[in-house]
């Protein structure tokens, strides 16, 4: 089977500060994307790669990744219209497909593995999930409106693997915008199963997470 991943990075970060978009901000001394590509790379299974840049930094994306064997093209103005960019220059071979986000940068290869294997035992739709440490609340105007009973709640991840011809449909189909892929599948009435998640695959989005991308990236240099 051809796998491929497509991996959104059009996001501008600006939870992030700085101005500098999310793909482009620093951690141990190299940007997160090249973090990011790195480790689907080391992905034995993984064939082609395509990365959805800001529109007017494709170019400068693909001299900084050019030495990784990817498809760097413009992504859209939402995540999902990213990835729906990206499953249009999929070549056709592709029968399965990753979307991780760029910013779960420090995602383990073994994650991308876990998904995969659950694919070829015959899942349609794969997401990585943790189970949810913080109690959550429902609120309204500043007042809890309930209390969510956690036990079967689950925090989701990426990378979410799919059946290519199902994510395809999914993505064809109107309806509002979802800020993951599976909940697209899910309106499809297709089944999404999970599997355990990796704390390392967590998603930089705040200034604190570029904090913890450092000490995770220090902790693997001393070989932990
Ligand atoms: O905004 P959010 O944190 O959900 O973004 C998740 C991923 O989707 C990030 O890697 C971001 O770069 C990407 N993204 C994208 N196109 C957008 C918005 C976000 O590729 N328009």
């Amino acid at each position: 089977m051809s796998i491929a991943v497509l991996l959104p990075a059009a996001g501008r970060g600006e939870r992030l500060g700085s101005g500098v978009v999310k793909a482009l901000r620093e951690v141990g001394g190299e940007p997160l994307l090249l973090h990011a590509v790195r480790g689907v790379r080391a992905v034995p299974a993984v064939g082609p790669i395509v990365v959805l840049a800001p529109v007017g930094l494709v170019n400068d994306l693909a001299v900084l990744l050019a030495s990784y064997d990817v498809v760097v093209t413009a992504g859209g103005e939402q995540r999902q219209d990213s990835v729906r960019q990206g499953l249009a220059v999929l070549p056709g071979a592709v029968d399965l497909v990753l979307v991780h986000d760029a910013a779960r940068a420090l995602a383990p290869v073994a994650l991308f593995e876990a998904v995969i294997a659950a694919l070829r035992a015959g899942a349609e739709a794969v997401v990585p999930v943790l189970p949810v440490a913080d109690t959550v609340k429902r609120v309204a105007d500043d007042r809890v409106v309930a209390t969510v009973d956690r036990a079967d709640l689950r925090a989701v991840q990426t990378p979410q693997g799919f059946v290519r011809s199902v994510l395809e449909r999914a993505h064809a189909l109107p309806g509002p915008p979802a800020t993951d892929d599976a909940a697209l599948v899910e309106r499809l009435g297709r089944t999404v199963v999970t599997v355990p998640g990796s704390e390392e695959a967590f998603k930089v989005t705040r200034p604190f997470d570029l904090l913890v991308a450092q000490a995770v990236l220090a902790g693997r240099a001393r070989g932990r």
